[in-house]
C-alpha cells in the first residue's frame, strides 16, 4: 500500500521523484533530483493531467491504480508533450484503452510524431471547458511556456491551475510536496535555475501567459515539477514576473576561463575592486569547473556580468565559447557587461567577446581590456576602472 497524496477532496498528486538521472534533457545537472508531477481528478469522470518520464512508468501506473481503486481513466489531458511529461502516455493508453486524450491541435501533431497513437482524441481550443461532473476544467493555451503546444488547465471548482512547466522547479520532492511543508530557500534557487535554463528563452511568451491568467482566481498552482503552491502564490507569481521582465538584483557575476591562472587573477582583482566600490553581491566562477546551468542561474539573479577569457587556438577558450553561445541561444537581455581577454602571441578572445556583446546587445559599461601574458602592476588601473564603472551602475 503506497501513500496517496490529496490536494483536495477529489484531486490527487501523482508524482515520482527522479534521483537517478544526472542531466535533465541530457544537459542540465540534477544534483538535487527532479520530480515529475502528474495529477488525477476523480469525479463522475476521471481525468489525468499529464504523466511522467518513461523511466517511471511502473511506479506511476501502480500509484494510479491505487488511487482509482478499479475505476478507469476517462480523460488524459496533455498540457505539454515534452517526454518528461508525455513519457507514460502510451502506458496509460494500454492500461485504459478507452481513454480519450485531450489536447490542442499542436498536441496531437506531437503525439503522432512521438507515439503514433490512434486512440480517442478530443481537440480543445483556448477557453474551452471539459465537464467532469462537479469539476469543470478550462484550457488556456500558453504557447512556448515551454513548447509551442503547451497549455494550462484550470479547475473552476477548486481554483487549481495545472500549469505544466511554468512555476516548476528542479529538485526532487524530499518528503514535502506542498510549499508550506518545505524550506522555500532551497526551492527558490532551483526554481530560478529551472526557469532560466529551461523556460527563460521565452520571457515574452511567459509575460503573455501571465497576462492571460491574470483574471483567474487561482488558489493552488500545481506544476509538473517541484512543489505544489498553495501558500506562497503571490511570491511565485511575482518571481515569475520579475524573471520574465529581467527585474534582477544588484550584483555581478564574474565568469572567467583560465588555463594557467593569469585570467583568473584578473577576474579576482576585478571582483576585489568591485567589493571596494561597494558591490556586495559578487559571484566569481571558473567556466571550466562550474556547469553553465548554475552560472546562467546567477546571471538571471544579478544584473551585472563580467566575462573573461584567454585566447585559445585563435578564439575563446571552449568553456567560455559554450557559455556565450548558450547565453545568445537563450536570448538573455538587459544586463550590464564588462569584458576582458588575454593572449600569449595573438589576441582573439577579446574580439570574440566584443562580437558577443554586440550580438547580445547588453550595455558594455567600460572599455574592453586586453592583456598580453601576465597582468602587470600598471594594468591594475584598467581593472579598477572596470570595477568602478560597473559599481557606478548600482551606486546611483
Ligand atoms: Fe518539464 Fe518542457 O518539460
Amino acid at each position: 500500500m503506497q501513500h496517496t497524496v490529496k490536494i483536495t477532496d477529489k484531486i490527487y498528486w501523482l508524482g515520482v521523484n527522479d534521483r537517478k538521472t544526472r542531466l535533465f534533457e541530457n544537459l542540465w545537472p540534477l544534483d538535487k533530483g527532479m520530480s515529475y508531477n502528474s495529477y488525477v481528478i476523480v469525479d463522475e469522470k476521471v481525468a489525468l493531467v499529464d504523466t511522467v518520464e518513461s523511466g517511471y512508468i511502473d511506479e506511476f501506473i501502480v500509484k494510479l491504480r491505487e488511487i482509482l481503486q478499479g475505476r478507469k481513466v476517462d480523460y488524459l489531458i496533455s498540457n505539454h508533450m515534452e517526454p518528461d511529461h508525455s513519457g507514460a502516455i502510451g502506458a496509460v493508453v494500454r492500461e485504459y484503452p478507452d481513454v480519450t486524450v485531450v489536447g490542442n491541435k499542436l498536441t496531437f501533431k506531437m503525439l503522432e510524431a512521438f507515439f503514433s497513437l490512434k486512440n480517442k482524441q478530443k481537440v480543445v481550443a483556448n477557453g474551452e471547458t471539459l465537464d467532469l461532473g462537479e469539476h469543470q476544467l478550462t484550457f488556456y493555451t500558453t504557447p512556448w511556456v515551454h513548447w509551442p503546444e503547451t497549455m494550462m488547465t484550470y479547475d473552476q471548482k477548486e481554483k487549481i491551475l495545472f500549469s505544466g512547466d511554468a512555476f516548476g522547479s528542479f529538485g526532487a520532492l524530499d518528503g514535502g510536496i506542498f510549499d508550506d511543508e518545505i524550506n522555500l530557500d532551497f526551492y527558490e534557487d532551483e526554481l530560478r535555475r529551472y526557469y532560466s535554463n529551461i523556460v527563460g528563452k521565452f520571457t515574452k511568451q511567459t509575460q503573455k501567459a501571465l497576462k492571460k491568467l491574470s483574471n483567474l482566481d487561482i488558489r493552488i498552482i500545481a506544476a509538473t515539477h517541484g512543489p505544489v503552491w498553495r501558500d506562497n502564490l503571490k511570491k511565485i507569481l511575482s518571481l515569475y514576473n520579475d524573471w520574465s521582465t529581467y527585474t534582477l538584483d544588484d550584483g555581478v557575476v564574474v565568469v572567467y576561463a583560465s588555463m594557467y591562472g593569469h585570467t583568473a587573477r584578473m577576474a579576482d582583482l576585478t571582483a576585489r575592486k568591485m567589493a571596494e566600490y561597494g558591490i556586495k553581491n559578487i559571484r566569481v566562477y571558473d567556466a571550466s569547473k562550474t556547469h553553465m546551468s548554475y552560472i546562467i542561474n546567477d546571471i538571471w539573479k544579478y544584473k551585472g556580468v563580467i566575462l573573461a577569457s584567454p585566447t585559445y587556438n585563435g578564439s575563446l577558450h571552449p568553456t567560455m565559447e559554450a557559455l556565450v553561445s548558450e547565453l545568445k541561444h537563450l536570448d538573455v537581455k538587459d544586463h550590464y557587461l564588462g569584458i576582458f581577454g588575454s593572449f600569449a602571441w595573438n589576441g582573439a578572445a577579446l574580439k570574440e567577446l566584443i562580437k558577443f556583446s554586440e550580438e547580445i546587445k547588453w550595455e558594455v559599461v567600460a572599455e574592453p581590456i586586453e592583456i598580453k601574458g601576465a597582468m602587470k602592476a600598471e594594468d591594475t588601473v584598467k581593472f579598477t576602472e572596470l570595477a568602478k564603472k560597473m559599481a557606478d551602475k548600482f551606486n546611483k
